[in-house]
């Protein structure tokens, strides 16, 4: 299966200029699979380059519409031109409150009108150190997912990634063995690919994107960089 590399700017605060600028300097990914999750106001900028670089959302709501003040619809997301968006990430969960019933609506919405999306799930430190890990995992994904069918995922091309929260931005990636044993037991209930996500840099990408368990990388800080992120496209395998 090809390795996917998938970078989230989060609110890198990239004008239109510089994300045009990232894109006009990176080397072409070619057939590899290679996405940025971009602001929303980039979407619409970034969507359809010559480099055939998926763009997508970091979030959307879970309504097709309604006042809900600062939230974008899965429709506006597409119409823009985004062709997946991330769902449950852990700053939105942790920072925002986002529950485990909110990204489950999330979902069905995404399934409902046909857009693709990576499902990010992970433990925090306390849960980890209480040796809750997996539990945490099987309930991120198990409400996730509630009502869906293998088939419906694989058709709609959902990617989870594992990205434990004390990994995320804190210069400190977990260990391989520790990522491989969540990736399988992932795997294991739900046989989608599973990417991981927490201080990926340029010195632990191809350790990371070597292992078998590991089938792609969700890459935050060391993405924003166009020099970092497309040394990473010539080092991401082509098959
Ligand atoms: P960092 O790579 O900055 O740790 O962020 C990871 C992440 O949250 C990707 O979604």
């Amino acid at each position: 299966m090809k390795k996917i590399l998938i970078a989230n700017w989060k609110m890198c605060n990239k004008s239109a200029a510089e994300a045009l600028n990232f894109l006009n300097v990176l080397p072409s990914p070619q057939k590899k699979d290679v996405r940025i999750a971009v602001p929303f106001t980039l979407i619409r900028e970034m969507a359809g380059n010559s480099l055939k670089i998926r763009i997508g959302g970091q979030n959307m709501h879970s309504y097709a519409e309604g006042a809900f003040t600062g939230e974008i619809s899965c429709m506006q997301l597409c119409d823009a031109g985004a062709d997946f968006v991330i769902l449950g990430h852990s700053e939105r969960r942790h920072l925002l409150g986002e529950t485990n019933e909110f990204i489950q609506g999330k979902v069905e919405r995404a399934v409902v009108e046909g857009l693709s999306f990576v499902l990010c799930v992970g433990e925090t430190l306390e849960e980890r150190e209480l040796g809750e890990t997996f539990d945490i995992i099987q309930s991120q994904l198990d409400s996730a997912f509630e009502d869906l069918s293998e088939e419906q995922l694989k058709t709609l091309g959902v990617l989870i990634a594992y990205e434990p929260v004390w990994a995320i931005g804190s210069g400190k990636s977990a260990e391989i063995s520790q990522i491989c044993k969540v990736h399988d037991f992932i795997k294991e209930k739900y046989p989608l690919p599973v990417l991981y996500g927490g201080s990926v840099t340029l010195e632990n990408f191809e350790k990371l994107i070597q292992a078998s368990s590991i089938d792609g990388v969700l890459v935050g800080g060391a993405s924003l960089g166009a020099a970092t992120f497309g040394q990473m496209i010539q080092l991401l395998p082509e098959g």
